[in-house]
């Protein structure tokens, strides 16, 4: 039997991720966190194509798009996202990542650089992907497809915490800032916006547990 394909797409730290990596292991399915692949982008940008003020230079970016090789490396289980052979998983949660990842994922030529490697990758089936154009654009064709939503005074507490056992130093206002504008600039670009898919299935889980929202989920998934 071929193995399920599953989008899930919503807001900043609704807790896409973790969810999916759980689901994952529990379905022996592949989770591939796509949003990493946008920071990835950003910090390599960051490093090699800043403009003397420090903001970036796209133009620069885009020309060098092809030297930039992003690789899911399994590591005991945990996958490590190395950029051209170096482990960056600590650098793309950096607050100078977050705060300049969706100008770059704004970029027609960055989303289409990153289309086909995410699409092939769910060819085989038995994949869970998760961002903000799973369901819409890169796998409209999935078996489920999943739309996470949560109040942002929750989304902000999670974020916080997740730096902070990250080792990073945080200010909850500053979090919760960057939250409410990444999901504006996502939700209003051109190309791929952040938004539900028509046949998504909606899950608020401002007021559920991690283990709740997976169990939810698993009760489509599975039907029981
Ligand atoms: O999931 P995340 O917060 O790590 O994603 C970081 C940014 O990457 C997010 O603000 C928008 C962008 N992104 C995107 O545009 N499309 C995706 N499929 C995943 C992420």
């Amino acid at each position: 039997m071929k193995k399920p394909v599953i989008a899930i797409d919503g807001y900043s730290s609704t807790g896409k991720s973790s969810i999916s990596k759980v689901i994952a292991d529990k379905l022996g399915i592949i989770h591939l966190d796509t949003g990493a692949l946008y920071r990835g982008i950003t910090w390599y940008a960051l490093e090699n194509c800043s403009n003397e003020d420090g903001s970036i230079n796209i133009d620069k970016l885009i020309s060098q798009l092809n030297e930039i090789h992003l690789e899911f490396v399994n590591n005991e289980g945990e996958l490590v996202l190395y950029l051209n052979n170096k482990n960056i998983s600590k650098e793309i949660r950096t607050h100078e990542v977050s705060d300049n990842v969706s100008l770059i994922a704004k970029q027609k030529e960055v989303r289409a650089y990153l289309l086909q490697s995410q699409r092939s990758i769910a060819d085989k089936g038995g994949v869970i992907m998760d961002g903000r154009d799973i369901g819409t654009v890169v796998l409209p064709n999935a078996d489920f497809k999943f739309f996470l939503t949560a109040s942002i005074e929750e989304r902000t507490k999670r974020r916080y915490k997740e730096l902070l056992d990250l080792g990073i130093e945080a200010d909850e206002n500053q979090v919760k800032e960057n939250l409410i504008e990444r999901d504006k600039t996502d939700s209003e670009r051109e190309i791929a916006p952040l938004k539900q898919a028509e046949d998504a299935i909606v899950i608020d889980n401002t007021h559920l547990t991690k283990r709740e929202t997976i169990e939810k989920m698993l009760s489509y998934i599975l039907k029981i």
